[in-house]
């Protein structure tokens, strides 16, 4: 049993989080995220000038415990650019390495996102990024922050990558589901091509199993659910037929939107969702997945999820 000190745990993932680490038989001992304003110039060229006056007291927090995990941060996918933003995503995690270093805190798992992949065509362990929305850009700048904390420190850091994740209850499951129902279920290609996206119980025993292991790499991704653009559409409005559209006018109609997306982060946002279930994007193999790991929850619970979402309205 290891003290775990569990930051984010008030929210959608720390909550699970929270679950799967007591599951685990851990003690978890939640704490609030220090609030953070922060611009990328200054955190790239003196990160601790952002939050210098909460570093003691932080360190002061962790005193005795064995792991952090932090669940902490602006999860907004159409975020503006904003101090807010990279305050959460970017000044915070590092504080809370920071921190760790100080108190003696060996191992720190933080909730990054596969986000900081963008467009590229197979989702991996790598350091190659290619964010698209600022939110994207918020979590790539924390990574990058902590990645430069992890040199020559004692502090085991990973970078834990889910995709979006689904829930019951969640809005933008909820969302989703609705989608499927009103609007025709369009895709490029035969359906076929997958799909990252994740289920919120299998995000907390993933975040559990990284904390199992004795040595872990630098980043470690969330492992391929298995869903396809089609089954994630039966599951969330099974019977409805699925209409294929041209990939080359599609893909032109993308990139006309993409200069309006630099200053609309909304925009980018739904077309970046857009992107994914249209063409899908394929993932490698991840370190979980050479381990023999497998993901405690399947399709049933998946089809539990929809069950539950369907004919609610879209707002949480
Ligand atoms: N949801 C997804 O689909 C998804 C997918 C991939 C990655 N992620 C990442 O996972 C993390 C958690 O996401 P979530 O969906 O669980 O979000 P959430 O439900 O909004 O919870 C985030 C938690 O972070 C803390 N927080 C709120 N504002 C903050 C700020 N300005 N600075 C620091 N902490 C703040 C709060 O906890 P306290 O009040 O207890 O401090 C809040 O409960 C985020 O970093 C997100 O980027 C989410």
């Amino acid at each position: 049993m290891t003290r775990i000190a569990l930051f984010g745990a008030t929210g959608f993932i720390g909550a699970a989080c929270a679950a799967a680490l007591a599951d685990a038989g851990h003690e978890v001992l939640p704490r609030p995220a220090r609030r953070l304003w922060a611009d990328n110039e200054t955190l790239t060229q003196a990160p601790q000038r952002a939050y210098r006056p909460h570093l003691a007291g932080l360190a002061a927090e962790l005193d005795g415990v064995g792991a952090v995990v932090n669940a902490a941060g602006v999860a907004i996918s159409a975020a503006r650019m904003s101090p807010g933003l990279v305050g959460g995503n970017a000044a915070w995690p590092r504080l809370l390495a920071d921190a760790c270093q100080q108190a003696g805190v060996s191992r720190f798992v933080h909730v990054s996102t596969a986000a900081v992949q963008g467009r590229t065509d197979r989702l991996d362990e790598s350091l190659r990024y290619a964010p698209v929305t600022p939110y994207a850009r918020s979590k790539t700048l924390g990574e990058q922050l902590l990645r430069d904390t992890t040199a020559g420190g004692r502090v085991e850091v990973t970078l834990y990558r889910p995709p979006s994740v689904h829930g019951p209850g969640r809005r933008m499951t909820t969302a989703f589901a609705a989608f499927c129902q009103r609007w025709p279920l369009v895709t490029c290609g035969d359906g076929d091509q997958p799909v990252p996206v994740a289920l919120i119980g299998n995000v907390g025993a993933t975040v559990a199993a990284i904390l199992a292991a004795d040595s872990v790499p630098l980043v470690v991704s969330h492992p391929y659910e298995g869903h396809t653009v089609r089954t994630l559409y039966e599951t969330f409005a099974p019977g409805r037929p699925l209409r294929p559209l041209p990939t080359r006018a599609v893909r032109r109609l993308l990139r006309a939107a993409e200069p309006t997306g630099q200053w609309l982060p909304p925009l980018s946002a739904v077309c970046r969702r857009a992107e994914l279930l249209l063409f899908g994007q394929g993932q490698q193999r991840g370190w979980l997945d050479a381990r023999g790991f497998r993901l405690p929850l399947g399709q049933s619970a998946w089809d539990e999820v929809a069950a539950a979402t369907r004919g609610r309205p879209h707002y949480r």
